[in-house]
């Protein structure tokens, strides 16, 4: 396996509804800031803007290479400020834990984008502007705003990405919602997802799972400002 067993549970817990409800709960009525939502509604507004407001492949898949770039921005982030607090013992365990979930969500994020670029191809080919250019000028503008807003506010930065996380949850639950036949009728085999480690018989398996991966995503980033 190619990562933590530990968050594979987890995930496998919330296919239960009530457990999913359940986990949800604590953080639904989580109010961020005023900065935080708004980049966050431009963020949104942006991908509904150029993708529509209705979830498909391309749009996940566009999500997903904007999703994983946070992560990797915090973790450097966090490796610059170590540079400031290698003498404080405890300033570098606090910023080595959240190194450690950004890298756990990273990864997790990156089999997703690998994963659903393969059902996207099966599914249609779109044009290289709107599956490649796009979210890349995103992706790299994204990079930085999240390393600096990090950097300036690490509430805000969490905050932000609660609010993402909470999109793309709503997204994948509607798409898992509406379209449960048809994704259960589609083959959901990838070389990478079972390098990764998790078996999915079908897309719909493979769908809820992400959409558990994203609420869990969402409630870790409350839980890094309250730790
Ligand atoms: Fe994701
Ligand atoms: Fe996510």
């Amino acid at each position: 396996m190619r990562h933590d067993a530990e968050p594979e549970v987890l995930n496998t817990s919330l296919n239960d509804e009530t457990a999913l409800r359940e986990y949800a709960r604590p953080y639904d009525t989580y109010r961020p800031g005023l900065v935080p939502r708004v980049l966050g509604w431009f963020l949104v507004a942006c991908g509904d803007l150029v993708y529509g407001k209705k979830p498909s492949y391309l749009k996940f898949r566009s999500v997903e290479v904007i999703a994983r770039v946070p992560y990797q921005s915090w973790e450097s982030a966090v490796y610059t400020l170590l540079t400031l607090f290698y003498s404080s013992e405890e300033r570098a365990m606090e910023l080595c834990k959240l190194s450690r979930f950004a890298n756990l969500a990273k990864d997790n994020e990156t089999m997703h984008v690998v994963v659903i670029s393969q059902f996207e191809k099966r599914d249609r080919k779109h044009g290289v502007f709107l599956r490649t250019v796009i979210p890349m000028i995103f992706a790299f503008f994204y990079y930085w705003a999240a390393y600096w807003l990090y950097l300036i506010s690490r509430r805000a930065a969490l905050e932000l990405n609660y609010l993402f996380e909470q999109h793309a949850f709503a997204q994948y639950s509607e798409f898992v919602e509406k379209n449960a036949d048809a994704l259960k009728a589609k083959s959901a085999e990838s070389a990478y997802l079972a390098w990764y480690g998790r078996p999915c018989a079908n897309q719909y398996e493979f769908f809820r799972s992400v959409r558990n991966d994203e609420l869990i995503h969402r409630n870790r980033s409350i839980e890094e400002i309250e730790r």
